[in-house]
């Protein structure tokens, strides 16, 4: 295939338009771009602005993060989900701190760092040092198959490999992240899932699928894994201002190392009313959480841990924590 200077040239102008101002777009701080990319890995735009400029008060560069401890950052990851990235991003920077020679600048010395997968090494090396890497996300998927009219399901390997080739082929190796982001800001903005906008699109006349009408079915829908549901039946136990939590450990199926509720099934406890029932989606998980009253009977396992009701917002993190335990409990 050509390199597609109409392509390139339309979708450039327009995203110089257009972009919205993002604050990672600030500037190309290699820092700034690698928190932003991995909040943004498996969370929304809407979700990640009001969290990044926090986040980033908090541990303003590299060398704070690479100084903090495990549950502060955790703390400051409350409400973006998918914890292991704050703790693999904590890693990552522990070992980027020590690295020898600043901040490495090729594709594969970032993905060989914890948390760090093909997309956010092309999306930190291209934004921030101009590496002419081709993102593949969901988006820029999305926008490819209906460009080319690619009809198989993107997450088939198949396509997923041509959809790689392709992306790479289109990427403008003079501004690659520019181009980077600019397809990615045209599947968030125009080139939705559902009704994108193609009268306002500014390739619109170079999409294949709009000119055989087939916007709307492509690209396909892949097969959708059934959300598994699982039930936590927790505990409330409260002793002169002080309530009981629980240190989860590493084999559990969500919220690993979180601090928690414990489940009944962990302690010895007498049982009292249902406080109250809560749903909560974490991954794939359907989380649907009764909270009992309980009263401990014995002393606590070595796992558990007394934590003054002031205290609790510091350790239970999630928000399936937050919503279990009545908030105004959790205020300072
Ligand atoms: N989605 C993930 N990263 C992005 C970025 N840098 N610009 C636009 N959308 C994105």
């Amino acid at each position: 295939m050509r390199p597609p200077a109409a392509l390139r040239r339309r979708l450039l102008s327009w995203y110089a338009r257009a972009a919205r101002p993002l604050p990672w777009r600030r500037d190309a701080d290699p820092y700034r771009v690698w928190v932003a990319e991995t909040m943004l890995q498996q969370t929304t735009i809407a979700a990640v602005l009001p969290r990044y400029e926090a986040f980033l008060r908090r541990f303003p560069d590299l060398r704070r993060l690479a100084r903090s401890r495990e549950p502060e950052v955790l703390r400051a990851w409350a409400g973006l989900g998918y914890y292991a990235r704050a703790r693999h991003l904590r890693q990552a920077a522990r070992l980027l701190a020590a690295r020898e020679g600043g901040w490495p600048r090729d594709p594969d010395a970032w993905r060989s760092l914890p948390g760090v997968g093909r997309y956010t090494a092309a999306a930190v090396c291209s934004i921030a040092f101009g590496r002419p890497c081709a993102v593949l996300d969901g988006n820029v998927a999305r926008v490819l198959c209906r460009l080319f009219a690619l009809r198989g399901a993107p997450k088939a390997p198949k396509v997923q490999s041509r959809l790689q080739a392709l992306a790479q082929t289109l990427l403008d190796p003079r501004r690659p992240g520019d181009w980077n982001q600019a397809v990615m800001e045209l599947g968030e903005t125009v080139c939705t899932p559902a009704a994108p906008a193609c009268p306002v699109c500014p390739v619109r006349t170079l999409c294949a699928a709009r000119r055989a009408g087939a916007q709307g079915r492509i690209p396909k829908p892949g097969p959708r894994a059934a959300p598994q549901t699982l039930l936590l039946d927790c505990l409330w136990i409260e002793r002169a201002g002080k309530v009981l939590l629980w240190k989860r450990n590493d084999r559990e199926l969500v919220l690993k190392g979180h601090w928690g509720l414990p489940e009944a099934r962990r302690v010895r406890a007498r049982t009292g009313p249902r406080l109250r029932k809560v749903r909560h989606a974490i991954t794939r998980y359907r989380v649907e959480l009764s909270l009992r009253r309980g009263a401990l009977v014995g002393a606590p396992p070595p796992q558990a841990r007394w934590v003054p009701r002031p205290r609790l917002g510091d350790f239970l993190v999630s928000s399936l924590w937050r919503k279990a335990a009545d908030f105004s409990i959790l205020e300072r």
